[in-house]
């Protein structure tokens, strides 16, 4: 999954477009490069590795222009190097690309057929060389485009620039996002609206199958087969310091310490104390038409539903399945009108969920969705969103969106209670009380943060962590394993407490530090047991237990404590701690937290 930015304006593009960058630089960092419309040449700069491999180049090969495109990259096609980073140029047109072109080989075939000499292993150079045949044949660029990309099949956000036209930018989308900033004499786009935030809060947002062309004073949308469309720009509320690290070391220790303000924004406004109940705007759901629910995500949203299974069938008493969205898609699955499909997913735009959405509709379900990305693909294919106010999550591993999607789900699972007569006013006021306390709490958690960095200075020499939980804990061992696994690159496993017997507890040796999860709830007495089994045989525990424990401490090597809560919430402040413990062994282990290797914050591909 890549980035793509367009500037043009009244402004030097090289400092727009690498700000843009920066911005977008959580979605891939293989490489980078942009082309500017310099004395009407498109000129171009490009560096493997991290964007400030860029900077560098920049510093000695300067640009000026004041329109150009940008691009950070996730390698899918050909290996991270100079000649494959985009943007890609062909005969003075430019263009950069994110997604996948799935016949990029038969097109180059054709384009070589008629002379065309190709110099990357790139999908995306095809589009060049189809646009630039187009213009060699008399098109216009917009025209040009939009041939080229009625040739193409996969999914792709573009931004194009052409010394034929230098006066304006153009972008398509298909299945990509691809975002317009409005700004006064200058026009943005981008693959997402962090980018944007320092020229306007003004943005438009492309559809599938949408031509886009931008000059400083004017955006002109129009369907891939020529219709006009008509717009208007969305306000976006968050503001430039948000996606900025705001004096922290990393995002993610940004976002850890966000954790009691966005779960306050998530609830606020949905909550109706004296009632006992919650308002989810346009929500009309009602449990007496679900057979069942079935919730689809993936990564750590794929683990906030598994602890949503717990809430939706306590409180509202409807079965529910948990699946892999990358799973469900190629099942068959049984799913019908009266299932009820949940998806959840942070970004909005992966692929694997995307598609386990069409497939769900395809067979009849309702769908909605939990989001936290406005305008996102996801929230334009179901029928209903809720949208966490986590704010914009540039850290690649997933804390604030995680822990607000469980407030999400603990809302609409208690008005599905509400609404079915499951949940009485009364313990409707309870479970609201239990919520609204728990920003408070969170921050209680916080405060340890310098006790769970010295444990993690104990603990991160260790190569191999098991994480064990029950019940509606069990999914927040998966969680912290996770967590671990993808900033420091320690693997780490999470296991279901009960399981231990029957099979990993051959793994537990005084090299194999165990993190139990043993809050005072109805599971405590067997986790109690999990933790002798461990110590039988030499292994190191790290309990994390609830404030005022006697029994579990005595069984533990080190403590973390959170306070007591509702067993319904203690996943959520659970969490916390399995964050810090993670953030804090990957500083000591000196890798890019905020951009683990291989990865990408939103992914789009499949
Ligand atoms: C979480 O820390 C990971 N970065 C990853 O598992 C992520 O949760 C997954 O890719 C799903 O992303 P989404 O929520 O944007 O759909």
């Amino acid at each position: 999954m890549c980035g793509i930015v367009g500037y043009i304006g009244p402004k030097e593009a090289v400092g727009v477009l690498m700000d843009g960058l920066k911005r977008l630089e959580y979605r891939g960092y293989d490489s980078s490069g942009i082309a500017v419309l310099e004395n009407g040449k498109v000129t171009l700069r490009r560096a493997v590795g991290k964007l400030e491999k860029l900077q560098a180049v920049l510093l000695k090969n300067p640009l000026q222009g004041r329109s150009g495109i940008g691009h950070t990259r996730w390698a899918t096609h050909g290996r991270p190097s100079e000649e494959n980073a985009h943007p890609h140029i062909e005969g003075g047109v430019a263009v950069v690309h994110n997604g996948i072109i799935e016949n990029y080989l038969a097109l180059k075939e054709e384009l070589k057929k008629e002379g065309a000499h190709f110099k990357s292993e790139t999908d995306t150079e095809v589009i060049s060389h189809l646009i630039h045949r187009e213009i060699k044949n008399g098109k216009k660029l917009a025209e040009a485009v939009r041939r080229a990309v009625s040739r193409l099949k996969g999914t792709y956000a573009l931004a194009v620039i052409s010394e034929d036209e230098p006066d304006k930018l153009v972008g398509a989308r298909m299945e990509c996002p691809l975002a317009v900033g409005v700004g006064e004499h200058e026009t943005m786009l981008s693959s997402d609206i962090t980018a944007i935030l320092n020229i306007t809060r003004k943005a438009i947002f492309l559809q599938d199958g949408e031509l886009v062309v931008i000059t400083p004073d004017g955006v002109e949308i129009t369907t891939f087969d020529g219709a006009k469309v008509t717009r208007p720009a969305t306000h976006i509320d968050w503001s430039p310091v948000m996606a900025e690290k705001s004096g922290f070391r990393h995002f993610m220790l940004k976002e850890i310490f966000e954790q009691p303000r966005v779960v306050a924004d998530t609830f606020r406004g949905s909550v109706i104390e004296e009632k006992g109940d919650v308002f989810l705007n346009n929500f009309n759901m009602r449990a007496a038409d679900i057979d069942k629910i079935v919730i689809v995500a993936c990564g750590t949203s794929w683990h906030a539903g598994l602890v949503g299974k717990f809430l939706f069938e306590e409180l509202a008493k409807i079965p529910v399945e948990v699946d892999l969205a990358s799973e469900f898609r190629y099942r068959d699955p049984l799913v019908d009108k009266k299932t009820l499909v949940l998806a959840i997913s942070q970004s909005g735009e992966t692929a694997d969920t995307l598609a386990a959405v069409k497939e769900a509709k395809k067979k009849g379900a309702s769908v909605i969705s939990v989001c936290n990305v406005i305008e996102s693909s996801l929230t334009r294919e179901t029928a209903w969103s809720f949208m966490t106010h986590a704010g914009p999550e540039i850290g690649v591993a997933s804390t604030k969106a995680f822990t607000t999607q469980l407030v999400a789900l603990y809302l609409i699972a208690v008005r599905l209670g509400r609404e079915s007569g499951r949940v009485s006013p009364e313990f409707g006021k309870t479970l609201i009380h239990d919520l609204v306390t728990l920003s408070k709490k969170i921050e209680h958690i916080l405060d340890s943060a310098g006790r769970i960095e010295a444990l993690a200075k104990k603990y991160f020499h260790f190569r191999d962590f098991i994480y064990l939980g029950r019940g509606i804990n069990y999914p927040i061992a998966l969680e912290g394993a996770l967590k671990l696994k993808e900033v420091s690159y320690i693997h780490a496993e999470g296991y279901a407490a009960g399981e231990m017997k029957h099979g990993p507890i051959a793994l537990i040796d005084e090299d194999m530090p165990v993190v139990v999860l043993a809050p005072q709830d109805a599971s405590y007495p067997k986790m109690l047991g999990n933790m002798e089994e461990v110590r039988a045989r030499g292994g190191r525990i790290i309990a994390v237990v609830t404030e005022g424990d006697k029994e579990a401490v005595l069984k533990a090597d080190d403590v973390i404590t959170i306070p007591a809560a509702s067993h319904r919430l203690t996943p959520l402040l659970l969490t916390v701690p399995l964050q810090f413990l993670a953030y804090y062994i990957a500083v000591l282990k000196g890798t890019d937290v905020d951009q683990p290797r291989n990865l990408a914050k939103s992914v789009t591909v499949e």
